[in-house]
């Protein structure tokens, strides 16, 4: 054979060959052909037409043509390195996942975000803030898709794609949704489970000082499973090293709209690698009923947060970003975070919410990257055994499993691990019949948002959430909307409703109990005609 190289080792990425020299490096078309140069174009005589023929320009043009992915439909602006994970205080008694052994350690890839904008968008948007983290175990990857608060603004899935849509382009307008405060003030007026996540967005900790200087909280219920299969709750917190810093609306305008880019960036760059701290937070079964029939918090539901005097942080591990990514596009872009990617000792809790995002995500990344996504090298798994599943071809299959049988054959077998938890003590709590769902309003959905406003605000923070909301709302186009969200306030507290009252000129309702709004069950309705027929 002219060369021993098998066909599949041909197509190696020559940049990443550090032995490589400039002397090695030729240039030449998409087939490997060398070409004199970049700027040669062939045509007919001096001043005459472009010949169909010329190879090397249409492959140049044809790919250019395809640069561009879809965008993530929420997410779309981010930064992202890559670094370690350690486990420093095993949790080995509440979960039998092996990275939460003593001492264990795992790669992990990043990903930081705003939510509404889009890929060139601020950086600086009074927004949430993604917090995905893949951690690459030796029992496959499993991906934490955080945000950078505790609580989320609904808790039926079903309104994901509205409320996202408030935040997009107006279809008329074409406006952004920062710009269009009619769109995002009629949302949350009509969505009043919203208002903890807005108190939490609209205040100091809207606008986070870059990537390094936030939290992050898986927001979900989870479910740790131990070796014997006995579970419970949990939520993760991780928490910055560097301390949680915000910026202000002023300050933000003044500031580069690759401003946490840069930050991240250079910081890794100049050696100052940022850390977390990973804690859990963690509820019994019996202790989150309890929970619900004292203090009306179902741990299922994500606008609420479990009180940490009740729940204390349990340290588990840290991790570090120490690398940058040597190319955006094929490291962060193209990486697809996922949060049914578990593992084993870890499970999700039968939170509506999270169940739906276990569905959304690959069924997006499918789109968004393509069929063979997780072949590409940032997604892979790095595990210490070779994948074997029955999962073949599809556009771009890199890793098509070479000549094993594409079936459960008998002639060239494959291994199987037991399953480590028992599935029946797992789910054999779920009974009942189906039920349409649709999300009612409590007045225990108003206690962490009043507790922000009279016991975490000081005056000063008080001022300037007054002054973001009351700012955003001079834009907003109708009154309406203006009166019922300050009913909304005014469930919080009578001196938040009328501050912002004095600041925008509107006299708001007096509370929600007599209005009635879109898609919810208005649990604090006194008149029964005010509830939607079930
Ligand atoms: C990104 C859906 C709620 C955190 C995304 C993407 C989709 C999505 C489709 C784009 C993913 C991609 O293109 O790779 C949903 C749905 C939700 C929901 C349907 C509710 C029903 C949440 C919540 C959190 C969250 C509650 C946090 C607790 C994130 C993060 C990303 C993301 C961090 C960016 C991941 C990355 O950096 O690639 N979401 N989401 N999402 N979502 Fe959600």
């Amino acid at each position: 054979a002219p060369d021993a190289r098998r066909n599949g080792d041909l197509y190696r990425d020559y940049n990443d060959d550090k032995n490589a020299t400039s002397q090695d490096t030729l240039y030449t078309t998409s087939n490997g052909v060398p070409y004199p140069h970049p700027y040669e174009t062939q045509r007919a005589g001096e001043n005459g037409p472009l010949l169909l023929q010329d190879f090397h320009l249409v492959d140049l043009l044809s790919h250019f043509d395809r640069e561009r992915i879809p965008e993530r439909v929420v997410h779309a602006k981010g930064s992202g390195a890559h670094g370690f994970y350690r486990t420093t205080d095993p949790l080995d008694d509440l979960c039998l996942a092996d990275i939460f052994k003593a001492g264990k350690m795992c790669p992990i890839t990043i990903r930081f975000s705003t939510v509404g904008g889009e890929s060139g968008s601020h950086d600086l948007a009074r927004d949430p803030r993604g917090f995905a983290v893949k951690f690459r175990t030796d029992e496959g990857n499993w991906d934490m898709v955080a945000n950078n608060t505790p609580v989320f603004f609904l808790r039926d899935p079903a309104k994901f794609p509205h409320f996202i849509h408030t935040q997009k382009r107006n279809p008329a307008t074409n406006l952004s949704g920062a710009d269009d405060s009619t769109m995002f003030w009629d949302y949350f007026s009509q969505n009043p489970e919203s208002i903890h996540q807005v108190m939490i967005l609209m205040g100091d900790r809207g606008i986070p000082d870059g990537y390094r200087h936030m939290h992050g909280y898986s927001g979900h219920t989870m479910k740790l499973v131990n070796k014997n299969g006995d579970w419970v709750y949990a939520q993760f917190h991780m928490k910055s090293k560097q301390g949680a810093k915000f910026i202000t609306q002023a300050d933000s305008a003044t500031k580069s709209p690759d401003y946490s880019q840069k930050d991240l960036y250079y910081a890794i760059e100049r050696g100052e690698y940022p850390g977390w701290d990973v804690s859990v937070q963690i509820m019994k079964p019996k202790e989150a009923e309890e929970l619900w029939e004292k203090q009306k918090i179902n741990v299922f539901d994500l606008t609420h947060i479990w009180p940490q005097g009740q729940f204390p942080l349990r340290k588990v591990g840290e991790f570090y970003l120490n690398e940058n990514v040597k190319n955006y596009f094929a490291e962060i872009e193209q990486v697809a975070f996922n949060p049914s990617h578990m593992i084993p000792g870890i499970e999700p809790s039968a939170d509506p919410v999270l169940q739906s995002r276990l569905f959304s995500y690959p069924d997006t990344h499918r789109h968004r990257i393509g069929t063979n996504y997780q072949q590409l090298p940032v997604n892979q798994p790095r595990v210490p055994y070779r994948l074997a599943n029955f999962q073949r071809n599809g556009q771009m299959a890199f890793y098509n499993q070479g000549s094993r049988p594409n079936y459960l054959s008998s002639i060239e077998p494959i291994s199987f691990r037991n399953r480590s938890i028992d599935l029946n003590k797992l789910h054999g709590h779920f009974i009942g019949e189906a039920i349409a769902f649709l999300s009612e309003i409590r007045p225990e959905d108003f206690n962490a948002p009043r507790a922000l406003w009279e016991k975490v605000f000081d005056d000063g923070a008080k001022a300037r959430f007054v002054s973001n909301v009351s700012g955003h709302m001079a834009n907003c186009s109708e009154k309406e909307i203006i009166k019922r969200q300050i009913g909304i306030f005014r469930e919080v507290s009578e001196d938040l409703a009328s501050r912002i009252e004095k600041a925008t000129g509107v006299k708001g309702y007096p509370g929600i109990s007599s209005l009635r709004f879109n898609g919810s069950h208005n649990g604090m309705a006194k008149d029964e005609s005010l509830r939607p027929a079930n």
